[in-house]
């Protein structure tokens, strides 16, 4: 079976294939050909696979090249995992909204739209080319914005392509951890978009545990999520929501620690993997050691500043690793092999979910089979859930009418109507001020 990885040459590339590498069973990965245009940054990670294949016997032979279509050709299933404009790019757009006072983040508010606006009209291209040089090819789409990229690639592939990410199996674990029953035994009914939904039920043997959970101050305050929301809100929402709904809960504070940290997440991480694609180029350097040491250091610090907003203390060991390539592994294998299983995933709702219509792509519990993942009919979020879930996929609608028709002008009404920018004034200068930095914008006019 042949796996191609668009973002070859991306940082994470490592974990998919130290995750293949543990799979032993029939119908497993053999061949991996990794994407990328840079060819120095797939020079870099295939030094590193290389490394890690070292004595693993029947390791999937890995090849690379700069050439898209090539990449497609041939291909059983599409990671993509792309950054349209690289670090710098996040980093100017973290940047840019905080200097309006806004929040600047990867995905989500006036950071996320911008990298949406830029990442949109990439993403329509691969899927355009998926559909014809790759037509059965299945598609598990990593990049982010995940929910708003996937939407936009299933205008051209269906439900052939599907969104991943691993901040709801994270919670899903945390909760049933503290709960004291295994992951696989509990039902997490987890509804809303990607980095925007709830948790509204544990089920575990027939049995509701959340109530139990939401009673307990000291079950509540043992886990991640628990202290960065704290026990009175989550007894208030009666849910436990994703870490990323820290961004709208706590939007001030949130704002206001980020314009005061010396530099963004986006800029920390530009340097940190500057040092390591420069120090990979040094054949005298164990590349695999150079990673796993940037990689340490790169999750010991995710989502630091939340943490320390919320005075919820430091990142729990065992919740170090994301997780990413977990959740697109079981997935690639319940696809290939029929094997069935139940994946929080980013797909088309298709009445899943009230009242999003059918082709917005929502974030929820599906059943995954040789079919592909099909969503499992959800109840209905309380209604505050449903106007943000709402006002967010208005806002991202607009970013792929505007990606669609070039227009700056509808442009700015997604920035202007995404719930996390307050004026209008706002949006315009927010437009300027990206247009201005990003090469990727450049089709708006
Ligand atoms: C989580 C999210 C991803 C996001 C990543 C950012 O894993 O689910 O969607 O890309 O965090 O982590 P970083 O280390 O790049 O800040
Ligand atoms: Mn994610």
């Amino acid at each position: 079976m042949r796996l191609t990885i668009l973002g070859g040459g991306g940082f994470r590339v490592p974990l998919v294939y130290g995750a293949l590498l543990g799979d032993r069973a029939e119908g497993r990965v053999t061949r991996v050909v990794l994407h990328d245009p840079d060819a120095g940054r797939l020079r870099a990670i295939t030094r590193v696979l290389a490394e890690q294949a070292d004595g693993v016997p029947d390791a999937p032979q890995v090849t690379a090249t700069t050439d898209l279509d090539e990449a497609l050709r041939g291909a059983d299933f599409v990671f993509s995992a792309l950054r349209v404009g690289g670090l710098e790019g996040r980093a100017h757009d973290e940047r840019i909204a905080l200097a309006e006072g806004v929040l600047g983040q990867e995905t989500v508010g006036a950071g996320g739209i911008a990298y949406g606006l830029r990442t949109v009209p990439v993403a329509v291209d691969i899927a355009r080319r998926v559909a014809r040089l790759a037509p059965d090819a299945w598609v598990i789409n990593f990049t982010n914005p995940a929910g708003l990229v996937t939407e936009a690639m299933s205008r051209h592939l269906g439900d052939r392509v599907i969104g991943i990410c691993d901040s709801p199996v994270g919670l899903g674990r945390r909760i049933a951890r503290v709960l004291g029953v295994r992951p696989e035994e509990a039902w997490i009914d987890y509804a809303g978009l990607n980095h925007l939904g709830w948790v509204r039920s544990v089920r575990v043997a027939g049995r509701d545990e959340l109530p139990r959970l939401l009673a307990d101050p000291a079950l509540l305050g043992s886990f991640e999520e628990g202290r960065l929301f704290g026990a009175d809100w989550l007894r208030s929402l009666g849910a436990i929501p994703n870490e990323y709904l820290h961004y709208y809960y706590f939007t001030r504070e949130a704002v206001r620690s980020a314009r005061r940290a010396e530099r963004t997440r986006g800029a920390f991480l530009l340097d940190q993997q500057a040092r390591f694609y420069a120090g990979t180029g040094d054949p005298g350097v164990p590349a695999l050691e150079l990673w796993n040491r940037t990689r340490a250091e790169r999750e010991a610090t995710y989502m630091a500043e939340n943490r320390e907003t919320a005075g919820a203390g430091d990142r729990e060991e065992e919740d170090l690793s994301g997780g990413y390539e977990k959740v697109a592994l079981a997935l690639m294998r319940a696809i290939a092999r029929d094997e069935r299983t139940t994946l929080i995933l980013n797909v088309r709702n298709r009445g899943a979910l009230a009242p999003l219509d059918a082709e917005a792509v929502v974030e929820l519990p599906c059943r995954v089979d040789a079919g592909g993942a099909h969503p499992v009919p959800a109840d209905p979020l309380p209604d505050h859930a449903t106007g943000l879930v709402c006002a967010v996929k208005a806002a991202e609608r607009e970013v792929l009418a505007a990606a669609g028709s070039g227009s700056r002008a509808t442009a700015l009404k997604a920035f202007a109507l995404h719930p996390l920018v307050d004026s209008v004034n706002v949006a315009r200068r927010l437009v300027d001020g990206y247009t201005a930095v990003h090469p990727g914008l450049s089709y708006l006019t």
